[in-house]
C-alpha cells in the first residue's frame, strides 16, 4: 500500500471518530493543512522521477478528494446531531405556559351597565371626592346638626372634622354648584357608614346617584326613569314599587323596590334605591354657595335618586354575600371574567 493511501485511511478513520466541529478541524489541519501530511506530498512530487509523478499525483488527488468529502459529510452529521440533541431536551408534549388575563370586578361591571343605561337617557357623568366636608354631606342636603346620620356612630369622621361621605348625594350639591339648570347627571362611587360587616352590610358600599333639574319635573318623571332602568337591567317583566319614606333632602321621599320573575326568588320585593323630589331647602343652600338665584325653587324642580349598586349586583349576579366583593378571592372573581 502506498503511504498516501495509508494517510488517507488514517484520516478517514479519525474523521469517522470525530464527535464535534473542533476535532474535525483538527483532522483537516493535520492532513490537508498547509504543512499537513497529505499536502506535504505536493512538495515531494517535485523530487520524483517522471514515471512515478503521475501515479503519485493521481493518488494525491484521490486522497484529497476522499478526505475533503469525508470531512464535509461528517461536519453535516455533527451539526445535525447537535440540533437534535438540543431539541431532545424540549418536551413538546408539555402544556404551554398559561397567561392569565385580568377581568373587571363584578361591582365595576355593574357600574358600567348602570352608567350605560343612564347615558342612553341623556345623563352625563359627574364626580365628587370620597373625603367630604360636613357641608356637602349634610348641611347643604338639609340635614340638621342633630340628625342621627351625623352621629359619630354612623359616620367615619377624620381628625380634622372632614368625613367619608355617607352617600353619593354630595355630588348633587357639587354638580349644581358648578352648573346652572337644566342639569341631568349621574355619579358613581363608594360611600361609607359605620355598619357591622355581615352578609348584607359593609362599611364601604357603592351607589349611583342621579339628579335631574328642569322645569316641571315631577314624581311621574322619576318613576318612569327608574322603571325603565330596572327593566333594562332585570328584564321586561320586572315590576317596580315605590313606597313612602323620609330623606331630609327630598320631599316627597320614596324607597324603590323591585321584583322580577327572571330573578332567583323572583316573588320577593327587594329594596334597591332611595329617591324623591329635590327639597327646596337644597336649592336654597346651593344658591347661597353660588351667590346667585340660579336654582330658584319657584322656577325649577328636580328629582334625585341613589341606587344601591352592591345590592343590584348581588341580585343580578346571584351573589349571596356582600363580603365577597372585597375579599379578592380569585375563585370568586374569575366567575365574572
Ligand atoms: N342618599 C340616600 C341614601 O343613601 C338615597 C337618596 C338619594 C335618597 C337621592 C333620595 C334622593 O340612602
Amino acid at each position: 500500500m502506498h503511504p498516501l493511501e495509508q494517510l488517507r485511511d488514517d484520516a478517514l478513520r479519525e474523521i469517522a471518530a470525530a464527535r464535534d466541529e473542533k476535532s474535525l478541524e483538527g483532522v483537516r489541519v493535520e492532513y490537508l493543512g498547509k504543512s499537513g501530511s497529505i499536502s506535504e506530498w505536493g512538495e515531494r512530487m517535485k523530487t520524483l522521477g517522471k514515471e512515478e509523478r503521475p501515479v503519485v499525483g493521481k493518488l494525491l488527488n484521490q486522497a484529497r478528494k476522499a478526505v475533503t468529502a469525508a470531512l464535509d459529510q461528517r461536519a453535516g452529521k455533527v451539526r445535525a446531531d447537535k440540533e437534535s440533541d438540543a431539541l431532545a431536551s424540549i418536551d413538546v408534549s408539555l402544556p404551554g405556559t398559561p397567561h392569565n388575563t385580568g377581568s373587571l370586578h363584578p361591582l365595576h361591571q355593574m357600574h358600567e351597565r348602570g352608567i350605560q343605561i343612564f347615558r342612553r337617557m341623556g345623563f352625563a357623568l359627574a364626580e365628587g371626592p370620597d373625603i367630604e366636608t360636613e357641608w356637602y354631606c349634610f348641611d347643604a342636603l338639609n340635614t340638621p346638626p342633630d340628625h342621627p346620620a351625623r352621629n359619630e356612630q354612623d359616620t367615619f369622621y377624620l381628625p380634622d372634622g372632614r368625613l367619608l361621605r355617607t352617600h353619593t348625594s354630595t355630588v348633587q350639591i357639587r354638580a349644581m354648584e358648578s352648573a346652572p339648570p337644566p342639569i341631568r347627571v349621574i355619579a358613581s362611587g363608594a360611600a361609607y357608614r359605620r355598619d357591622e360587616l355581615d352578609a348584607t352590610h359593609s362599611p364601604q358600599f357603592h351607589q349611583i346617584e342621579g339628579l335631574y333639574v328642569d322645569e316641571n319635573v315631577s314624581v311621574a318623571d322619576l318613576k318612569g326613569e327608574l322603571e325603565f332602568f330596572m327593566r333594562e337591567l332585570f328584564g321586561a317583566d320586572s315590576e317596580v314599587q315605590f313606597r313612602p319614606h323620609f330623606f331630609p333632602f327630598t320631599e316627597p321621599s320614596l324607597e324603590v323596590y323591585v321584583r322580577s320573575k327572571a330573578l332567583k326568588g323572583g316573588e320577593q320585593w327587594i329594596e334597591v334605591a332611595g329617591c324623591g323630589i329635590v327639597h327646596p331647602a337644597v336649592f336654597e343652600a346651593v344658591n347661597k354657595a353660588r351667590g346667585d338665584n340660579a336654582y330658584d325653587p319657584e322656577k325649577w324642580s328636580g328629582y334625585a335618586f341613589g341606587l344601591g349598586m352592591d345590592r343590584l349586583a348581588m341580585i343580578l349576579f346571584e351573589i349571596p354575600d356582600i363580603r365577597l366583593f372585597s375579599q379578592n378571592d380569585l375563585r370568586f372573581l374569575k366567575q365574572f371574567a
